[in-house]
C-alpha cells in the first residue's frame, strides 16, 4: 500500500549543462516510485546566495565534486527525514533548515538541502498519484491560503497583478538572444539581451515568435559578418560585438526580420548583472566610457536606452550592495519598466523585505537554489506578490534536464519565466514541458502574457 511516509533518501553525483558535477536526490515513500530532483548552479552568483557545497579536493574534477553534499544527503539528512510525512513540505523544509543550522546552508550544503526539498515534493506527488504541477499547486495553496482554479476570462483581466499567484498561469517567457558577461567569455559587459513576446496571446504563440526571432538573429549576425553560430552557456548567441548597444540593435533588427513589431509584439529585456563590473563603488564599462561610471551616470545611461529602445525590463541594473543607486533607478524608471533584483535579493525574504522598505526595485528573480528550500522560495514569491512586485521564476546558467521550474511557475501563477535561450536541451526541457502543460491544463490554466504589465499607468502597456 502506498503512503506518504518517507522510506528512502538517496543521492548521487551527476553532471550539469556545463559538465560540472551536481547533486541528484531521490526520495521514496512507502510503496511508491521515487521522486527525483536535480540541482542547478549559477556562474554569476550573488554574494548573499545560499552556499553550494563542493569537495575542494584538487585531485578530483578540479575540486568541483559534490561527493560531500551527496554523502550529507545519504547519511545525516536521510536519518532526519525517514519516517516523516512527505506531504508536509513546510515541516520537511523546517527540519532541513534546522539540521543545517547555518545562515547560508553552508554546513550540509544548499545543493544537498535543495535537492532533498524538491525530491520530497516529487515523492509526495508519486505517493498521492498526482502530477508534479498538481502537487506544487497544493503546496502553494497551503502557503497562500485558498487559491482559485477558475481561469481568467479572456479579454477581462481587470487589475492584472492581483491575478498573479491566484490561479494557474502559463508564463510570459523572457528569453535570452545574445549572451555576454560571465556567460560568454566577457565579450560584452552586460550578461543577457532578452526578448519578451508581450503581444502574443498564448504561450505556444509566444514561443513560436521567440524561435523565429532567434532564427532571424542568427541570420542577421551572419549577414553582418558576426559569428551567428557560437552560443553561450544559456544558448544565446555569443558574437564578438563592440558595444552593448550594438547587441540591442541587432535584437531589434531580428524582431523586425521576423515580421514582428519591436515594443508592441516583442519587447526587450536586459540582465545587466552589474555586480560583476562594480569595483570600488564605480561601474567599469569600457565599451561606454574609459572612466568608470558613478551610480547616477549608470542610471542616466539606462534611462537613455529605455527611451531609445523598446526595453521593458532591467535586471540587476545596479550592484547587489548599491542600495542608493537602486533607489535612484527605481524613482527614475520604476513606473516605466520592470526592475528585477537578482543578486540584490537572492530569493531571500529578508533581503526582499529590506528592498520593499527601502522602496527599491519592483520585481524579484526567483531561483530555488539561491535560497535552498522549496518553502523558502515560495515565501519569497508570496512576499513579492503581497507587495505588488512581479516575480520572475528563473533557471540558472548551469542547468540540467530537470524541468521542475516549468511546473513551479505554472502552479504558482507567478506570471513570468526566465530560462535562457531556445537552443540547448537543458533549456528546451522547460519550454517543452510548458507546451505539454498548456495542452494538458487547457481550461485550468490561463495565459496573461504581456498584460501583466498593465498595472502601471506610465507603463508601455497601459493602453
Ligand atoms: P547565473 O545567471 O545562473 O549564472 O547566476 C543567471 C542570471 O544572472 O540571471
Ligand atoms: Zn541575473
Amino acid at each position: 500500500m502506498t503512503s506518504s511516509r518517507i522510506e528512502r533518501v538517496h543521492a548521487r553525483e551527476v553532471f550539469d549543462s556545463r559538465g560540472k558535477p551536481t547533486v541528484e536526490v531521490e526520495v521514496t515513500c512507502a510503496g511508491a516510485r521515487p521522486g527525483r530532483a536535480m540541482v542547478p548552479s549559477g556562474a554569476s552568483t550573488g554574494r548573499f546566495e545560499a552556499v553550494e557545497l563542493r569537495d575542494r579536493d584538487d585531485s578530483r574534477l578540479d575540486g568541483l565534486g559534490v561527493r560531500r553534499a551527496v554523502a550529507n544527503v545519504c547519511t545525516e539528512i536521510a536519518s532526519a527525514l525517514i519516517g516523516l510525512d512527505a506531504d508536509d513540505q513546510a515541516e520537511i523544509d523546517r527540519r532541513l533548515i534546522e539540521l543545517d543550522g547555518t545562515p547560508q546552508k553552508s554546513r550540509l550544503g544548499a545543493n544537498a538541502i535543495l535537492g532533498t526539498s524538491l525530491a520530497v515534493a516529487y515523492a509526495s506527488a508519486e505517493a498521492c498519484g498526482v502530477s508534479p504541477v498538481v502537487r506544487f499547486r497544493e503546496i502553494w495553496s497551503s502557503v497562500v491560503g485558498h487559491v482559485s482554479n477558475v481561469p481568467v476570462e479572456s479579454g477581462h483581466v481587470g487589475n492584472v497583478p492581483h491575478e498573479l499567484g491566484k490561479r494557474m498561469l502559463l508564463p510570459l517567457p523572457m528569453v535570452n538572444m545574445i549572451s555576454g558577461g560571465l556567460h560568454a567569455g566577457r565579450q560584452l559587459e552586460f550578461q543577457d539581451f532578452l526578448i519578451l513576446p508581450v503581444g502574443a496571446t498564448s504561450y505556444s504563440q509566444a514561443f513560436e515568435w521567440i524561435v523565429m526571432v532567434y532564427r532571424r538573429l542568427g541570420r542577421v549576425l551572419t549577414e553582418r559578418g558576426h559569428e551567428g553560430i557560437l552560443i553561450g552557456d544559456e544558448g544565446g548567441y555569443g558574437p564578438k560585438l563592440r558595444t552593448n548597444e550594438e547587441a540591442i540593435e541587432l535584437v531589434v533588427a531580428a524582431i523586425e526580420a521576423a515580421g514582428l513589431k519591436p515594443g508592441s509584439d516583442v519587447a526587450i529585456g536586459l540582465d545587466v548583472a552589474s555586480t560583476h563590473f562594480f569595483e570600488e563603488g564605480r561601474y567599469r564599462l569600457p565599451s561606454v566610457s574609459s572612466s568608470p561610471l558613478t551610480s547616477e551616470q549608470m542610471v542616466d545611461l539606462l534611462d537613455r536606452w529605455v527611451t531609445l529602445y523598446p526595453i521593458i525590463s532591467l535586471e540587476d541594473p545596479l550592484a547587489e550592495d548599491d542600495w542608493d543607486g537602486w533607489r535612484l533607478i527605481t524613482e527614475r524608471l520604476g513606473s516605466r519598466v520592470q526592475l528585477i533584483g537578482d543578486d540584490l535579493f537572492v530569493t531571500n525574504v529578508a533581503r526582499l523585505q529590506e528592498g520593499i522598505e527601502r522602496g527599491v526595485a519592483n520585481s524579484v528573480l526567483i531561483k530555488v537554489n539561491q535560497i535552498g528550500t522549496l518553502s523558502e522560495t515560495l515565501a519569497t514569491l508570496k512576499l513579492a506578490l503581497d507587495n505588488g512586485y512581479w516575480p520572475v521564476v528563473s533557471a540558472r546558467s548551469g542547468e540540467t534536464e530537470d524541468a521542475m521550474i516549468a511546473d513551479l511557475v505554472v502552479a504558482t501563477g507567478a506570471g513570468q519565466l526566465k530560462v535562457g535561450s531556445v537552443a540547448r536541451s537543458e533549456r528546451l526541457a522547460k519550454y517543452n514541458q510548458l507546451l505539454r502543460l498548456e495542452e494538458s491544463l487547457a481550461g485550468d490554466a490561463s495565459y496573461l502574457g504581456g498584460a501583466i504589465f498593465r498595472r502601471n499607468p506610465g507603463s508601455r502597456f497601459s493602453s
